[in-house]
């Protein structure tokens, strides 16, 4: 019985042989001029063009670190890594740096591996690990610097969920080591619909990014947002990215921090010029006026 269903789930997945052939035949007939831009695009290398920025985030953890310890840090692990951009960048920024990068999805660690790791010098490569698995996980050596960026532990919806995440992510740094994640919030997150775009690349083959806040439940904080891609002859790639999570606030997360056992926390805010412009560097703040959409680090001290 098992045996027959197994049967019938491969046909109407994959189709009989010759249905194949025939959708690989129409498949080439479609030439390449004829495809839309978001048909040609790459949603991944989209996706680190629009939202990544691993200079700044090497630079960033390097400070935090160095904030606390007055020395450099020479060892990462990247929780939720995707394609581990910043763990490339990690490795070639010294010579004796290491990297560890985190996944469980398997997809999105051989693009990196395709589109990344094959851009690092044989030394680079050596001195970076990958780990197909979950991040509540126990791994050695222990690290520096822990990194869950991109707002990537709102997966875990509950207290206890995070704290266990937050206690084996301690596991996981020496006894003089940080843990840094990224925050986000402002009154703009928590309007359904809200669209943030930007022009990512411009010319011919440019494109613009939307993150869109899909939906928000004041009641429980879960919370839906998705990426979307337009090009050029208006074609789209419509959520390419899809994240369904719990909002946590910076106050709820320090004090989960605390349950699992960090020392001390600190909340870098971004400073602005004399223009009220941002300027991409943080700072440590305790007290900060309120803004309709903010992005902050919070570094956890082991
Ligand atoms: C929002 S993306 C962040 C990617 C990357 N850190 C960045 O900054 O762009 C979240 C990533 O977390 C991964 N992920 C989700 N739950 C995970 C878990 N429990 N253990 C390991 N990886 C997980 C997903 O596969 C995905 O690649």
């Amino acid at each position: 019985m098992i045996s027959n269903m197994k049967n019938k789930a491969d046909i109407s997945t994959m189709g009989t042989p010759s249905t194949r052939i025939d959708e690989k035949k129409a498949l080439a007939e479609k030439t390449l001029a004829a495809m839309t831009l978001a048909e040609k695009a790459d949603k991944f290398r989209c996706y680190q063009k629009s939202v990544q920025s691993p200079d700044h985030e090497v630079g960033f953890f390097e400070q935090a670190f160095r904030d606390v310890f007055q020395r450099k840090p020479y060892s990462l692990r990247e929780d939720f890594c995707g394609t581990f951009a910043v763990c490339c960048k990690w490795v070639k920024s010294d010579s004796e740096r290491t990297a560890l990068g985190v996944d469980l999805c398997s997809e999105t660690l051989e693009w990196g591996k395709a589109n990344n790791l094959v851009k690092l010098s044989e030394s680079q490569k050596k001195r970076l690990r990958l780990l197909e698995q979950d991040v509540r996980k126990k791994n050695r050596p222990q690290v520096d610097v822990l990194a869950a960026q991109n707002f990537s532990f709102w997966i875990f919806k509950t207290r206890s969920e995070v704290v266990d995440y937050f206690k084996m992510a301690r596991a996981n740094i020496k006894s003089d080591g940080i843990m840094v994640m990224d925050m986000m919030g402002g009154g703009d997150c928590q309007i359904e619909g809200h669209v943030d775009k930007r022009v990512v690349k411009k010319g011919k083959r440019g494109f613009r990014y939307y993150w869109k806040q899909e939906s928000y439940n004041p009641i429980n904080h879960d919370a839906s947002f998705s990426i979307s891609f337009k090009f050029k002859d208006g074609s789209w790639i419509k959520r390419a990215f899809e994240y369904h999570w719990r909002f946590w606030s910076v106050v709820e997360v320090r004090e989960m921090l605390a349950e699992a056992g960090f020392k001390e926390s600190h909340v870098y805010w971004e400073t602005e010029d004399e223009n009220g412009e941002d300027t991409g560097e943080f700072e440590r703040r305790d007290s900060v006026p309120s803004a309709p959409c903010w992005i902050s680090y919070i570094v956890a001290v082991r």
